[in-house]
């Protein structure tokens, strides 16, 4: 077999066979094809796109290239979640200890936040004393004994797609659709999951700026789940607007526990409830969505989904206290007001741009290399379909030091609001579900 006569297939529209695929995989991890050819396949990829067929071998030559994850010796339906990647968006940290309260098991693998998006690992390393390295056999024993337990990604999980995804970043190759679905779910099926539950973000803030290709993207991963076995279901909701109020990582996990109390921003506690419902579904806890929303509203109503957010934090040594005191996490020296320039409504928030305002102050990295800054980030007063008035308070940014940074911020956070006479119509919180 021949990379040449490969691309050269893929360039024509040709379907590959899976030896063919495996071939191109095996070649790029051992360095036996070189980084231009694999280019040249991506790019050709690109143009001519790949059946379900196809996009299934990918993933599991992917999924099978380094380190797989065999949860089979935990009891139960184990449910993974997995966000696109969002603005704000500190969904996990709720779903996975209210999932585990109503008997769902959660052995998850989570990543760092890169560019304008967060990660959990980081959120959640905020916590003081929070470790999110366990060996494997604590890992295990975690999810058997409180039923929950998040790590970061070990770095031999499916090392084709990161060899892969270096090489599609510098040659303009990220935006296939079956280089995407297969990207991710090579990640998931490596972290061993019985079933997969995907939030596929949509909007400003999102790799899937429409609601369309969100759809298409999420209906190329359900089918792969199909393929290869693992059940999975896709909610395709909106990221035009930053999700809750807060971005920035101890400020992310403030707001998390607040919605844990059954307090919180409505849209988050929304969004967390409806991808919560499918896992219960996915777990076999609920035969359907309206049964398993009532086990979590009563899970959080009684305190349970609380309590178990406790015990996962004492369980990887964070301090638990801070489910009762706030204040014991992360806090940022000085808060800095943003005011508007003028009277409107809000119409939107411009997710990426909030993002990256969030990281000039130090909540995120441009460089993986990056130190965060767990203390810093934003908090968005006004949401849209609020009035404000020609100076009224916007979003306060919790900063390290009032510097050319911070002032850098405020004027982009402002910019990030677009303002208009009338009210306008919300946006949905959710497009669709793909099964
Ligand atoms: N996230 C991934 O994990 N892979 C992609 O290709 C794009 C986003």
């Amino acid at each position: 077999m021949r990379a040449v006569d490969i691309i050269r297939k893929k360039r024509f529209g040709g379907e590959l066979t899976e030896q063919e695929i495996g071939f191109l995989i095996k070649g790029l991890v051992d360095g036996a094809i070189p980084d231009y050819q694999i280019s040249a396949w991506a790019m050709a990829v690109c143009y001519m796109g790949m059946t379900d067929k196809e996009t299934a071998a990918l993933t599991l030559a992917m999924a099978n290239s380094g380190d797989t994850v065999d949860l089979s010796s935990i009891a139960g339906v184990k449910v993974d979640k997995h966000s696109t990647g969002g603005v704000g968006d500190k969904t996990t940290l709720i779903v996975a200890p209210l999932v585990a309260a109503c008997g769902v098991p959660v052995a998850k693998m989570s990543g760092r936040g890169l560019g304008h998006t967060g990660g959990t690992i980081d959120k959640l390393e905020s916590i003081p004393g929070f470790r999110t390295e366990l060996s494997r056999d604590d890992f295990f024993a975690q999810v058997e004994d409180i039923g929950v337990a998040v790590i970061g990604q070990s770095g031999n999980i499916a090392p084709a797609d990161k060899k892969l995804y270096a090489l599609r970043d510098v040659t303009a190759t990220v935006e296939s659709i079956p280089l995407i679905a297969s990207s991710v779910m090579s990640k998931k099926i490596a972290a061993g999951a019985d079933a997969i539950l995907l939030d596929v973000k949509t909007g400003d803030g999102a790799f899937m700026k429409t609601p369309e290709d969100a759809a298409k993207l999420a209906a190329a991963m359900v089918a792969i789940g199909n393929q290869v076995g693992r059940q999975t279901v896709a909610v395709i909701s909106d990221m035009d607007q930053p999700l809750g109020r807060t971005i920035g990582n101890a400020l992310e996990v403030r707001e998390a526990i607040e919605v844990l109390r059954g307090e919180g921003p409505e849209d988050l506690r929304e969004v967390s409830l409806v991808l919560a419902s499918h896992m219960l579904v996915l777990g076999g806890i609920a035969g359907d969505t309206d049964a398993a929303r009532r086990m979590l509203e009563t899970a959080i109503s009684s305190g349970e989904a609380l309590r178990k957010f406790a015990a996962f934090v004492t369980a990887q040594g964070g301090d638990p206290a801070v489910t009762e005191d706030l204040s014991r996490l992360p806090q940022a020296p000085l808060r800095v007001p943003v005011s508007s320039a003028e009277a409107g409504y809000v119409l939107g928030i411009e997710a990426e741009a909030i993002g990256l305002a969030a990281m000039t102050l130090g909540a995120g990295r441009a460089t993986k290399d990056d130190e965060i800054d767990y203390a810093v980030g934003i908090e968005l007063a006004a949401k849209p379909g609020d009035f404000v008035r020609e100076g009224d308070l916007l979003a306060t940014l919790y900063v390290r030091a009032d510097d050319m940074r911070a002032e850098s911020a405020v004027q982009s956070v402002r910019a990030a609001y677009r303002l208009g006479v009338e009210q306008g119509e919300p946006r949905p919180l959710l497009h669709g579900i793909v099964q």
